[in-house]
């Protein structure tokens, strides 16, 4: 009899915690469907309205700033800037090492850099000292390249001021593609390598404190959205195009920044500030039709030269108010980062970025992905040496 009723006191046991798996189960189908999937058109047509707002009135709101935009000392100052082949890097590049800083170009193509550096001595000669400015290999498009650059470098045991990630990707019509590492393209190139070249360049940056990570960022990220779940874009929830690709990509540099910035107490001394550019005539458009190539060009009172899209990087760059600036938004719990429009002005970035559980989803997403653990930032300031999955002894 005894028994008997402890075997249906165990079944009533078994039924409940089923009956409480399954509620759990139902719980979490619903969470998922309720889970937002996309912008919603509010905040998607804000987010357009910033773009046309950018490319129309850009000229009026940066009327206030020089061209070139005139530098504080840099003389004591190592700056690494990447994709400085082409573009806003290449204005970058050059007006950092003629104004005295020690520059290094972080390149794919680095026969390219060693002739723009060729030419660009060539004008510069007797106008000073010989620009101190030398050519390193990165291609952001293989993981392994990123750890070898951060680990060169890093062996090199010298300070690093200013680390500049700008290289970027917008592969404008062009159908989906991945890297060898199996991440989306813009993904990698935007997001994941700029992340894994921030955070293996923290000794060196320690070493140059106070020291600055600028990403080049773009107004675009205003229409991006971030999904966790589907960050190669491959799920049927959301139709790739480069246009999401390169926004979604974009909005995660901005939320993983702010997540970077939080982890860097005050007295580490880096901060870590995002920056549009505005609209700009660079090789970007370099995958545009002909015809709207020319189109491009024929509108220069809309879009920027890029010594004019250079600017607000320098100046985040550079200028000794950014510090203060990013320690205030520290000290008031401000959930994103610094960010700074094409006029130089700080700028609140897109409703999205906002979203700090979605951010630090997608910080330890990003850490899983180009093989770091989640405490990388904290051991790295403890200075202790962190593995990366990526990198040992490959050669390609
Ligand atoms: N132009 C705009 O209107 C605009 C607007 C907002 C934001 N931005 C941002 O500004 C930044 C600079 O773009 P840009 O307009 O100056 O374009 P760009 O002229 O095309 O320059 C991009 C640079 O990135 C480099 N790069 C591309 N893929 C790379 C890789 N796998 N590894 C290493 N370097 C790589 C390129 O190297 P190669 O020369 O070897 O190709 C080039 O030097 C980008 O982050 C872009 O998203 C631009």
């Amino acid at each position: 009899m005894e028994d008997s009723t402890s075997s249906s006191d165990e079944l009533k046991k078994k039924k409940k915690k089923e009956e409480d798996s399954e509620h759990e189960k139902k719980k979490k189908k619903k969470n998922y469907n309720n889970k937002k999937g996309a912008l919603g058109w509010v905040e998607w047509l804000r987010g357009w309205m910033y773009v046309i707002h950018e490319m129309l009135f850009q000229r009026i709101m940066a009327s206030h700033l020089q061209n070139p935009i005139p530098l504080p000392p840099v003389n004591d100052l190592t700056c690494i800037v990447t994709g400085s082949t082409s573009g806003i890097g290449r204005e970058i590049a050059r007006q950092l090492a003629e104004s005295g800083a020690h520059v290094v170009m972080a390149v794919r193509n680095p026969k390219a850099a060693l002739d723009l550096i060729q030419k660009w001595q060539n004008e510069w000669s007797g106008m000073g000292l010989p620009l101190n400015i030398e050519v390193m290999e990165l291609d952001l498009l293989s993981l392994d390249s990123v750890v070898r650059f951060a680990e060169a470098y890093n062996a090199r045991m010298g300070p690093l001021h200013v680390l500049i990630n700008n290289a970027g990707i917008f592969s404008i019509g062009e159908p989906q593609k991945f890297s060898k590492d199996g991440y989306e393209e813009h993904l990698q190139v935007n997001h994941l390598a700029p992340a894994l070249l921030s955070i293996l360049l923290l000794p060196s940056l320690i070493r140059g404190s106070p020291s600055r990570i600028i990403n080049v960022n773009s107004v675009m990220h205003y229409v991006g959205f971030v999904d966790t779940e589907d960050m190669n874009l491959v799920s049927s929830k959301r139709k790739f195009t480069s246009l999401v690709g390169y926004s979604s990509s974009k909005l995660a540099q901005v939320m993983f920044s702010s997540v970077l910035h939080k982890k860097l107490p005050v007295e580490s001394g880096i901060n870590v500030v995002c920056v549009s550019p505005g609209i700009v005539h660079t090789n970007v458009a370099r995958d545009l039709s002909k015809f709207v190539q020319a189109a491009y060009g024929l509108i220069p009172y809309f879009i920027f030269s890029p010594q004019e899209g250079s600017r607000s990087t320098l100046f985040a760059a550079t200028d000794p108010q950014v510090p203060e600036y990013c320690e205030l938004l520290k000290a008031d719990n401000w959930p994103v980062c610094a960010f700074l429009s094409q006029d130089c002005r700080p700028t609140n970035p897109s409703e999205e970025s906002h979203n700090v559980e979605t951010s630090y989803k997608l910080w330890e997403k990003t850490l899983e992905m180009v093989g770091l653990p989640l405490d990388v930032v904290e051991r790295l300031l403890e200075g202790e040496q962190v593995a990366c999955r990526y990198g040992a002894d490959s050669t390609d």
